[in-house]
């Protein structure tokens, strides 16, 4: 039987990062897990504090031995928002050589559905840097390419919005 948890991954990445861990927070049973980068980027943008208190891991062993836990069915859905460009790319090549590229290949491998948030979904976006200035983002042809191929995955559902993400929660069974 599914688990009934919910294993959410936090990636380096500022642009919708606040909705994504807004959203996080109005769930129980999430289980947060911090890239490297995701740690710092947090930091930047004052939100680690929001976290506090909630069952939180983050990325120190080479071999990413939590990730047992989507063969042994302690989560029913992975979720990974929001996402970097970096991690869609090492996604789609299929590495896993970090806590979240790990997890996502193990979710795949256990039949646990994986839904993620991609930062670069468009050709023209605009973000805010941690101190709240307006940045205009032009992801490159690779980085949409890489999203594309991701949606082509069995299993995996691209938010390309966090509203998107919120329908695909509220539908899991
Ligand atoms: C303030 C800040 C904001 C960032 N925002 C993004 C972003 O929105 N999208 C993205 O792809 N990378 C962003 N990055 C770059 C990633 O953090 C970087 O590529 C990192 O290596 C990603 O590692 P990860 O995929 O393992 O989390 C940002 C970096 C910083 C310092």
């Amino acid at each position: 039987m599914a688990g009934r948890r919910i294993a959410w991954c936090l990636t380096g990445a500022g642009h919708w990062l606040e909705e994504s861990v807004t959203l996080a927070l109005t769930l129980e049973g999430i289980d947060f897990f911090l890239s490297r980068a995701a740690e710092e980027v947090l930091r930047l943008y004052r939100l680690e504090e929001r976290l506090q208190g909630r069952p939180l891991f983050r990325d120190r062993m080479a071999s990413a031995p939590l990730s047992g836990r989507f063969g042994q069915g302690v989560y029913r859905a992975l979720v990974i928002a929001p996402t970097t460009s970096n991690t869609v790319a090492k996604c789609v090549l299929g590495l896993s050589d970090s806590l979240v590229s790990t997890f996502f290949a193990q979710a795949g491998k256990s039949d646990v559905p994986v839904a993620v948030l991609p930062t670069d979904t468009v050709p023209y976006l605009l973000s805010r840097d941690p101190a709240g200035r307006s940045v205009a983002v032009r992801p490159r042809a690779i980085d949409l390419e890489r999203v594309e191929q991701l949606a082509s995955f069995d299993g995996v559902t691209v938010a390309r919005r966090p509203g998107d993400l919120a329908r695909w929660l509220e539908a899991l069974p």
